[in-house]
């Protein structure tokens, strides 16, 4: 049997703020960090242990992949940074309040924003898109730097990581764990659990809480857990769908 674990970065700053991140490079908060060190305190205590980490180039999912690290007492593990595992670009709603779009736009609109497979933010103008000039895309063509993105997009850069790095590595028999975010997770789980359209909508990933899935010898999902406790997860699944809600 082959695990993976997958955790979403802790707060960040702008979790906080309640503010759409994207690309943004927002750092965690103090919550954030002990989140990771939970997280990584808690793989500890469950036996878990790694020989190659992945996570984004957004510093909100090092320093989580780091927390998880140093608890499980591995931070001179290979840690891989990948862009594909970025979260989803969130084009013209980066750095805006979620209460204060759904307020103007109403949250049906917010909604079909966040949680839509197929219909994308609207989209920065390239002038406006950092990322463009940002050095740690200077090793992609400018053609792949998004200006906004659906899930779908999200899902077309997420699955070519899996099949390419992450499915050989787990079933080369390597203990792989993920520290991505929100929708660069939500993507990798639609595939795994063949979730379909309308149904991902509903699902919202936690932030700071280890997520394991158990494969078969076919990398077919067997099943998958979070490791915490139920309440506190449950809750925390609410508190992100309720994010766009007009306060
Ligand atoms: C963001 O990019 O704002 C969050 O990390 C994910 O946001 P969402 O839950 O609104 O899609």
């Amino acid at each position: 049997m082959f695990k993976l674990v997958l955790i979403r970065h802790g707060q960040s700053q702008w979790n906080l703020d309640n503010r759409f991140s994207g690309w943004a490079d927002v750092d965690l908060t103090e919550q954030g960090k002990a989140e990771a060190a939970e997280a990584g305190r808690l793989l500890k205590a469950e036996g878990y242990a790694f020989d190659v980490a992945h996570t984004s180039v957004l510093k909100r999912a090092v320093r989580t992949l780091w927390g998880v690290l140093d608890g499980v007492d591995q931070m001179w593990l290979p840690v891989i940074t990948d862009w594909r595992l970025n979260e989803r670009h969130y084009g013209g709603l980066t750095g805006l309040n979620k209460a204060e779009t759904a307020a103007k736009y109403g949250e049906d609109q917010v909604k079909v924003w966040r949680r839509s497979y197929d219909i994308p933010p609207p989209p920065l103008d390239r002038a406006a898109n950092e990322s463009v000039s940002d050095p740690r895309y200077a090793n992609l063509d400018a053609s792949m730097i998004p200006d906004t993105e659906c899930l779908k997009d999200t899902v077309d850069r997420v699955l070519p990581y899996w099949h390419d790095v992450l499915a050989p590595a787990i079933r080369s028999g390597q203990r792989v764990v993920v520290a991505a975010h929100g929708n660069s997770l939500r993507a990798l789980v639609k595939y795994l659990d063949n979730i379909s359209d309308e149904e991902i909508t509903e699902l919202n990933i936690p932030n700071g809480v280890p997520l394991v899935y158990e494969f078969d010898e076919n990398l077919k999902p067997i099943r998958h857990y979070y490791l915490g406790d139920a309440d506190a997860i449950a809750a925390k699944m609410a508190a992100v769908a309720n994010q766009g809600k007009a306060k």
